[in-house]
């Protein structure tokens, strides 16, 4: 689901390129969206295998959605179960978060944190959420309704923090970086 760094996504991902007008300075730059979201990892690691992934809709060994065997295999959201419940839960994070239109896709590069806990607890654990996108509004806000208004993973997360930054294009040789901003 990631947008392809190749130059086939730069409309996901560099503001502009889709032939769109873009803010003062800003052409050929991004956006950055970061989340400091505690994750409660004590409760995860009580929570079953099966509880777990289906949190998530993905297995934890492979990645693979619970309805194929590889990471990379689509999600079939309309297969059940035996009994006649989804295999991929509606809630499950992955259900929720993956892209409802094509466009509403961002590139994602979460960094897992294990900090000091503070006096009197035990972990002090989470994800620094960030992603990159060419329009946060478009392609990033949709997904973050999404998961407020329901992802099994909020049983174990609490967010902390959050910003969202506009980021210059790169300067060439004998250029400053923000000098069409400047301009
Ligand atoms: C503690 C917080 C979070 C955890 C532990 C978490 C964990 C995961 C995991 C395990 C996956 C499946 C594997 C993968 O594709 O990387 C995933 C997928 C994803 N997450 Fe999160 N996530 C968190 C927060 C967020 C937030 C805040 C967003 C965006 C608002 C987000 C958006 C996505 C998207 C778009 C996918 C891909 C869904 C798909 O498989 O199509 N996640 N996340």
């Amino acid at each position: 689901m990631q947008p392809r760094v190749d130059g086939l996504d730069d409309p996901l991902l560099w503001v502009g390129a889709d032939g769109s007008p873009a803010p003062k300075g800003l052409r050929d730059g991004t956006s950055l969206v970061i989340r400091r979201i505690a994750m409660d990892l004590d409760r995860w690691d009580k929570a079953d295998r099966t509880a777990r992934e289906n949190a998530v809709g993905r297995r934890l060994d492979t990645g693979a959605p619970l309805t194929g065997t590889r990471a990379g295999d689509p999600p079939d959201l309309s297969a059940v179960d035996r009994l006649g419940f989804p295999v991929i839960d509606a809630a499950s994070h992955m259900r929720r978060a993956m892209p409802a239109q094509p466009h509403e896709r961002i590139l994602r590069r979460p960094y897992a944190y294990d900090d000091t806990p503070a006096p009197g607890t035990r972990t002090n654990t989470g994800l620094v959420f960030v992603s990159f996108q060419a329009n946060p509004v478009r392609q990033f806000v949709p997904i973050q309704r999404r998961l407020d208004e329901a992802d099994l993973l909020g049983l174990w997360t609490t967010p902390i923090g959050s910003g969202v930054y506009a980021v210059l294009p790169g300067a060439r040789e004998g250029e400053h970086l923000g000098a069409a901003l400047l301009a």
